[in-house]
């Protein structure tokens, strides 16, 4: 597989092209943002780890049935995906209060929700993101009602799936970001990343984070954190 030109640089990754038309290269790299990027730090090692675990994560959805854009790892910052069309959104599942939702709300972070909460984000850096609803969806065109109802579907599908195995390795899931893209055929199939810059997780014993909340509240050195989420996900295989 050859790497080609530089196709899309994100916040956290580099896209570029391959020989291959069907296929790109992701490059993880080792900045850190918070604040929609007002907050910015170069962290050595956050690549390698972040793309580690989202190729474990990836991988283990897989087995559960889970389709992504995940093709393999090449290298410890590198993985090889499926190109697909992205639907401009972030997907947001709950399961405890914490964060924005608990800012928003008025709800004590940590407070465990009766039923797993979703919501849409409308990924445009320029509007800082803004949650939007179903309608919003349907009138900006970003997807079709039955597109919606798959993302919905698929999003409760993958919370259960990583409930699950977070619990195996002594974390609490309390909310993360997901992110889809189109297939040619019209399949709608996971993307992007789940790693802990995406992820909330809380060590089940001590309700310590393992997550980028280490970041963004100036809690601490981040790699160690994430070094310990990849260890515990080792140990599954
Ligand atoms: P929030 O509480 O800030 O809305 O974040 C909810 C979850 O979504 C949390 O696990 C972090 C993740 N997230 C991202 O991955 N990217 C983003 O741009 C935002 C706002 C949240």
């Amino acid at each position: 597989m050859e790497k080609k030109e530089l196709l899309y640089e994100g916040k956290a990754k580099k896209l570029f092209k391959t020989n291959e038309e069907e296929k790109l290269w992701v490059t993880y790299l080792n900045q850190a943002t918070a604040l929609n990027g007002v907050k910015k730090d170069t962290i050595a090692g956050k690549g390698q780890l972040n793309n580690q675990i989202t190729s474990l994560i990836f991988s283990y959805l897989k087995q559960a049935g889970i389709n992504s854009h995940f093709i393999q790892q090449i290298s410890e910052t590198d993985q090889l995906i499926e190109a697909v069309k992205m639907f401009p959104l972030e997907v947001v599942i709950r399961n405890v209060a914490a964060g924005s939702f608990s800012k928003r709300l008025g709800i004590s972070e940590g407070t465990a929700l009766d039923f797993p909460i979703l919501e849409f984000y409308f990924k445009e850096d320029k509007l800082d993101d803004p949650m939007i609803n179903e309608d919003h969806i349907a009138y900006l065109k970003i997807a079709t009602k039955s597109e919606v109802q798959q993302i919905k579907e698929l999003a409760h599908r993958i919370n259960l799936a990583l409930i699950q195995l977070f619990k195996d390795i002594g974390i609490r899931l309390v909310d993360f970001k997901l992110e889809f893209g189109k297939r040619q055929d019209g399949t709608i199939i996971l993307a992007d990343e789940i790693s802990p810059d995406t992820c909330r997780l809380w060590d089940l014993a001590t309700n310590e984070h393992l997550d980028k909340d280490i970041y963004r509240l100036d809690l601490g050195d981040l790699v160690p954190v994430y070094e310990e989420v990849l260890t515990r996900l080792k140990k599954l295989n």
